[in-house]
């Protein structure tokens, strides 16, 4: 019988770090791979190139590496740990558009492999994507890519192309280099354990797979909330804004992990989310989609500026930094139920969730009072599933909310992993369904493709609300419109 631990344990594996200095690989990066070795998941053949400008040795990377883990780190940061993991960590000088600088990393991802004992290579960029089509080419070109080596991986961060396009063409290029079984394109949601939950938690229980549709489901409310700003990354998110940055991935895998049937006769998650995806619609998007830019005000306490005065902005800039849609699923488990999607910068809490707000029953009530009851999925802070539902209050013949709960912190004496880890991990197993698919990332473009289309015939759509509030008055009365609220999170 196959032993199960060794199963998690990926083959050994030689993976060049492209972007290893930028924010993402210290803060999110480097420190996976320092927990998953802490925890002892990493193959002992394990080897990481980091590819960069600085004149860096072998030691002096490692040196550097350490410094940025020991910060961001999940797991306690031991010495002793980090000095068994540093052998494993080599550093290959280069520029991206630089043949020289690709035969290096050939040379140097060889000479890490022969004294790991490293059987596949991974090439992971995570790095601006106007470099993407540069990278990918002198891959190609240098011989690295291998569209026939089961064991040769390409792992892509967002944003995945600008518009469904820009998408296209890079899927194109990435199939010129690689088979579509080495590509993982990052969508870090995925990774997070809430939601690595959603199809366990509602396949497996009856409790929630009774109540997954529009019988029982009014609508369903997804929402990544944020308190952060913009946080120096303007130059990205000027052309961005929130709809391309959160909603054409977080949000839309979110929908679809949660509208999709359940996959059957050896049918995989991925197809069963694409077709979740190919029954989404928006329509009338003047009433169905808002769109904010948050100013100055009040956030977490202090005082914050606007996203105009944010250093790189435009003191004229459009740009979204909150977005919210109605979207339909047209299939018959969701009929009449819409999915309610928001994001946004500077609101008054950080919070990510996808609620299933439920229907009041038709008869007349059994007795008077009661809220809207509802089944939260609780994605961060504070993972955990949460049922609002009518209680009789005691001594009275009245309805009130109560509160059935579910956390993680409570429930498991061990604490979630990262969402990098189980990425990193995914990546290296070549476990492709947390990471989405081509046709996934192209429908949630042509979705999002419209809104932006649509957000830029009618500019004066773009409405401010203050830093530490809910977000524009527009997203209120798209809800408004249909009777309902978003729900306070
Ligand atoms: C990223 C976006 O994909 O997700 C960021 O580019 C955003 O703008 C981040 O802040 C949110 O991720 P998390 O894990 O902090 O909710």
């Amino acid at each position: 019988m196959e032993n199960s631990y060794s199963s998690l344990i990926p083959e050994p594996c030689a993976i060049a770090l492209f972007g290893v200095t930028g924010h993402l690989s210290r803060h999110k990066i480097l420190p996976a791979f320092y927990d998953l070795f802490h925890r002892g998941m990493l193959p002992a053949g394990f080897a990481l190139v980091g590819f960069a400008r600085r004149e860096w040795s072998q030691e002096e990377f490692a040196l550097w590496a350490k410094g940025e883990i020991r910060e961001n780190c999940r797991t306690e940061f031991d010495e002793g740990v980090f000095s068994l993991l540093a052998p494993h960590f080599y550093f290959s000088k280069g520029t991206f558009g630089d043949e020289g600088s690709f035969e290096a990393l050939k040379e140097e991802m060889g000479k890490a492999a022969g004294e790991q004992g490293a059987k596949g290579k991974m090439f992971y960029l995570s790095i601006p994507p106007a470099s993407f089509p540069q990278v990918v080419e002198m891959l190609k070109r240098g011989g690295l890519a291998d569209p026939k080596d089961p064991f040769r991986k390409v792992v892509i961060e967002k944003p995945f192309g600008w518009d469904l396009e820009s998408a296209k063409s890079l899927d194109s290029l990435l199939a010129s280099a690689f088979s579509p079984s080495q590509v993982f394109r990052v969508d870090h949601y995925l990774g997070k354990e809430m939601v690595q939950n959603l199809l366990p938690l509602r396949f497996e229980n009856p409790v929630f797979s009774a109540l997954w549709s529009s019988e029982c489901v009014d609508h369903v409310e997804i929402s990544v909330a944020e308190s952060a700003g913009v946080e120096g990354r303007a130059a990205y998110y000027e052309k961005a804004g929130a709809a391309r940055d959160v909603l054409q991935n977080h949000l839309m895998q979110l929908l679809a992990l949660t509208a999709m049937e359940k996959p059957e006769n050896g049918e995989s998650e991925r197809e069963k989310k694409v077709e979740a995806l190919k029954s989404c619609s928006v329509s009338d998007l003047k009433r169905t989609s808002a769109r904010g830019q948050y100013s100055a005000g009040f956030a977490s306490g202090r005082f914050v500026r606007g996203y105009r005065e944010e250093p790189g902005v435009d003191p004229l800039s459009l740009a979204d930094t909150f977005a919210a849609l109605k979207v339909e699923v047209n299939t018959p488990r969701w009929e009449g139920a819409p999915f309610y999607l928001r994001t946004g910068k500077r609101l008054a809490k950080r919070s990510a969730e996808v609620a299933l707000v439920l229907k009041r029953p038709l008869a007349a009530s059994f007795l008077p009072g009661g809220e809207e009851d509802c089944v939260t999925f609780k994605i961060q802070p504070g993972e955990g599933v949460w049922a609002k539902f009518s209680s009789k209050a005691p001594g009275k013949e009245i309805l009130r909310g109560a509160l059935m709960g579910f956390s993680y912190r409570e429930e498991f004496a061990e604490g979630s992993p990262e969402a990098y880890e189980n990425l990193v991990m995914d990546a290296m197993l070549g476990k492709s369904s947390l990471f989405p698919s081509e046709e996934e990332t192209e429908l949630s473009w042509k979705i999002t493709d419209e809104l932006e289309g649509f957000w830029r015939r009618e500019p004066s759509t773009l409405e401010f609300y203050e830093a530490g509030s809910w977000g524009p008055s527009s997203a209120e009365r798209l809800m408004e419109r249909d009777g309902r609220k978003w729900r306070k999170l």
